[in-house]
């Protein structure tokens, strides 16, 4: 029997995802096992629909009925922010569904309540598209490191920033004109401000605490954040004077006891032979420092709809396979409480 997927949102993810559905059929019937159908589209008005070659009957504006809806196995939200995302999402999982959703703000801010809802209905939740876009490093964190001690977590986690800091650097550009491309390019958050103020960054920083350091203590709140809006052309000119460049970081660090976990996003200057200031456009790269396993770099495209839309589909294979042997996974039931410290920008 077909697997079907309720869509929530269709912007450039969402388009992207139904469109990676239709011309790639063939390959994920044959990966999961049985067949990948859309059973229908929530957006917010119909009259945007149009174009997208879609039958007319799948689009929906009430999402409450589509994620319920008897014949849905899995609910793939990507329409973002707190409401009505989290409703949305456990109301699927109350009903059963498995969840795949690219929600950070979400996760980062109430992820313990949807991985208990997930865990007590036995239900699926993953979220790989939620942090740096195309890259594996969710699931890598949670499952291939889990055997291990990750001390340290610091990257360039958001790629509207690096881009605008890049194209400052390079071309000499303006701020105002390279966030306006980066918009035009698909990178950029519906509020912009959540890029260029840090908060997009600051929601994956918990999420990539809470995995690495297995703790269910960490939220967006208790990162410490400064965004790039004060980053001037001088700087990026005397940075530039200094043999350095300015990047977004996001860091994520176990205290020296290893008692409680600090996580920060900023604005750094960086050695131009650093690997992370080879990092360009909307690229992200994150390093993850273990114990046993060393240090590990992780590059690739972190932001747009084909290379978010890849890390969905990736997920969406994961929960088709699950579906057949029956397993879950989650967040990871064992919780450390691991507490947070204040950690400001050194
Ligand atoms: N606005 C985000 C970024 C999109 O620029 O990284 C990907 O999460």
């Amino acid at each position: 029997m077909a697997m079907k997927v309720a869509l929530l949102g269709c912007g450039v993810v969402g388009a992207e995802v139904v469109r990676l559905i239709d011309e790639q059929s063939e390959e994920l019937a044959a990966r999961i096992g049985t067949p990948v159908e859309i059973g229908g589209i929530a957006v917010r008005r119909l009259g945007r629909t149009r174009g997208t070659g879609l039958d007319p009957e799948l689009f929906t504006t009430d999402a409450a009925s589509l994620v319920t809806r008897d014949d849905i196995d899995l609910v793939v939200e990507v329409i973002g922010g707190i409401e009505p995302a989290r409703s949305l999402i456990l109301a699927a999982i109350k009903a059963g569904k498995s969840v795949v959703t690219a929600n950070k703000a979400l996760l980062a801010e109430d992820g313990a309540t949807i991985h208990d809802a997930a865990r007590e209905a036995g239900v699926d939740v993953y979220y790989e598209a939620a942090v740096a876009g195309a890259i594996p490093l969710l699931r890598p964190l949670r499952d291939s490191l889990a055997g291990d001690r990750v001390r340290r977590v610091m990257g360039i986690v958001n790629g509207t920033t690096n881009f605008i800091l890049d194209r400052m650097d390079s071309q000499g550009a303006g701020f105002a004109e390279s966030l306006e491309e980066a918009q035009a390019l698909g990178y950029a958050e519906a509020d912009p401000t959540a890029d260029v103020e840090g908060f997009d960054a600051a929601a994956k920083a918990a999420i990539l605490a809470r995995l690495a350091f297995h703790t269910r203590q960490v939220t967006a709140a208790d990162v410490h954040r400064e965004g790039i809006t004060g980053v001037t052309a001088a700087d990026i000119a005397s940075a530039k004077a200094m043999g350095c460049v300015v990047k977004p970081l996001a860091i994520c660090q176990l205290s020296e006891d290893g008692a409680s976990v600090g996580v920060r996003v900023h604005p750094a200057m960086l050695p131009r032979e650093h690997p992370l200031a080879t990092v360009g456009g909307a690229y992200n790269a994150v390093f993850v420092e273990a114990e046993s396993a060393g240090r590990l770099m992780f590059y690739g495209a972190g932001a747009g709809g084909a290379p978010t839309a890849s890390a969905v589909l990736g997920d969406l294979v994961a929960v088709g396979r699950n579906r057949l042997a029956s397993t879950s996974v989650g967040e990871g039931a064992h919780d450390t409480g691991l507490p947070v410290h204040p950690m400001g920008a050194t």
